[in-house]
């Protein structure tokens, strides 16, 4: 007979899974024939580069890659990641004691909170936000305390709102500049501040740089180029966007060694590093010709410029985002983000994600993404400007 088995409390205190409705109507109208455009996936459409693909497959051959991989990463990994953070911010690590290698950066972010937030801490999150920051901590019994960004102060949290009890509290301040879900690049003058506020209330930060690569106007700071940042981050890197690599699990945290040290000694007991020929592969990646990377931004760049243009035409202006590969949009006056995206659904065909989904100052916007060639762009904004929004 089968048994009831009561799931643990962190698991029934998940929060509800905004995107169920969204994925049971899409599921309706693709069942119904239509040809959907799918703006709602953040996962780049384009292959990763040849010369990685073809390191993977002499690496995957030699048989000192089929072994358990160093829990930290390869040594020439570590040495690699240390030389493009040298290289993109003049940043110089210890390969040994400030760079850990990561199963994709989604792993060490959840992680971090396992190394550092304990029951009753609580942890400053961006909202909207992605959703691991919160997740992360509910798992350790920490509270977060959410962050709105909004518009009038350019999707940058207003550090100085938050309550002096909040600030005395808490210990892990997430901040992730390109901003999903907002498209936004913070100025060096923002982590400045942010480096004050963490060293006046003793908080770590967490910088999560997964779009790092992705800007259109000038390169967005690393935390760690700041004065001071080294004393107080870890920065979360990721091939997943930069490399089109996302199926691959590979990333790397830089950083303050102390917490660089307390998230490997999180990772040596819950995984065994990441598989040693895919580490070689990200090398390849990460050596590659500054072309590489610069041909991705400027393909995306040239998406936005189009998506953006005709959503203007098809009564729903925005900024175009300075950074990542997402259109923060908002909601015409007078409907929900949930109302808009099932028109968006039901009536043109065109996926977009509910701005409310990534938390509640999210409500009043959709997201769109990049992940899709410029014809199929175009074929959304046709679609959307028949339904005279
Ligand atoms: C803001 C942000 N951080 C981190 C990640 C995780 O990326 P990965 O685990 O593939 O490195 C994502 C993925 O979508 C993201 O949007």
């Amino acid at each position: 007979m089968p048994i009831t088995v009561k799931k643990a409390e962190r698991i029934q205190k998940l929060p509800p899974y905004l995107f169920a409705e969204i994925d049971r109507l899409k599921r309706e109208v693709a069942a119904r024939g239509v040809d959907l455009v799918n703006l709602g996936i953040g996962d780049p459409d384009m292959p990763t580069p040849p010369h990685v693909i073809a390191r993977l497959c002499e690496a995957a051959r030699n048989p000192a890659n089929h072994r358990y991989p160093d829990y930290e990463g390869l040594p020439a990994f570590r040495r690699a990641a240390a030389a493009w953070m040298r290289s993109r911010y003049g940043v110089t690590l210890d390969p040994e004691t400030e760079v850990v290698s990561l199963i994709g950066s989604k792993e060490g972010i959840a992680n971090l909170a396992v190394a550092f937030v304990d029951p009753d801490d609580v942890v400053l999150v961006p909202d909207p936000g992605y959703p691991v920051y919160h997740i992360g901590t509910q798992f350790n019994g920490g509270t977060t305390y959410r962050m709105p960004l909004r518009r009038e102060n350019g999707f940058l949290p207003d550090l100085g709102a938050i309550p002096t009890e909040v600030a005395r509290r808490a210990k892990l301040l997430w901040l992730n500049y390109p901003n999903n879900p907002t498209g936004t690049v913070a100025p060096r003058s923002f982590f400045a501040d942010a480096i004050r506020f963490a060293e006046r209330h003793g908080i770590v930060i967490g910088h999560d740089a997964a779009y790092a690569e992705l800007y259109y106007g000038e390169r967005p700071p690393s935390i760690l180029e700041m004065p001071g940042g080294r004393d107080v981050a870890i920065e979360f890197h990721s091939l997943s966007k930069t490399f089109n690599m996302t199926g691959w699990r590979v990333g790397f945290a830089v950083g303050n060694a102390e917490l660089v040290a307390g998230l490997g000694k999180v990772k040596t007991n819950v995984d065994s590093g990441v598989f040693q020929a895919v580490q070689e592969a990200a090398i390849a990646a990460l050596e590659s010709e500054p072309s590489v990377v610069a041909n991705l931004r400027a393909t995306y760049r040239e998406r936005r410029d189009v998506l953006v243009a005709g959503l203007a035409t098809a009564g729903l202006p925005c900024e175009p985002p300075a950074g990542t590969f997402y259109v923060w949009v908002p909601v015409p006056r007078g409907q929900s983000s949930a109302a808009l995206a099932k028109r968006c659904l039901t009536e043109a065909g065109v996926v977009v994600t509910p701005g409310n989904g990534f938390g509640d100052a999210g409500e009043g916007y959709v997201r769109l993404t990049l992940c899709s060639p410029v014809a199929r762009l175009r074929e959304a904004v046709e679609r959307l400007r028949a339904l005279r929004l």
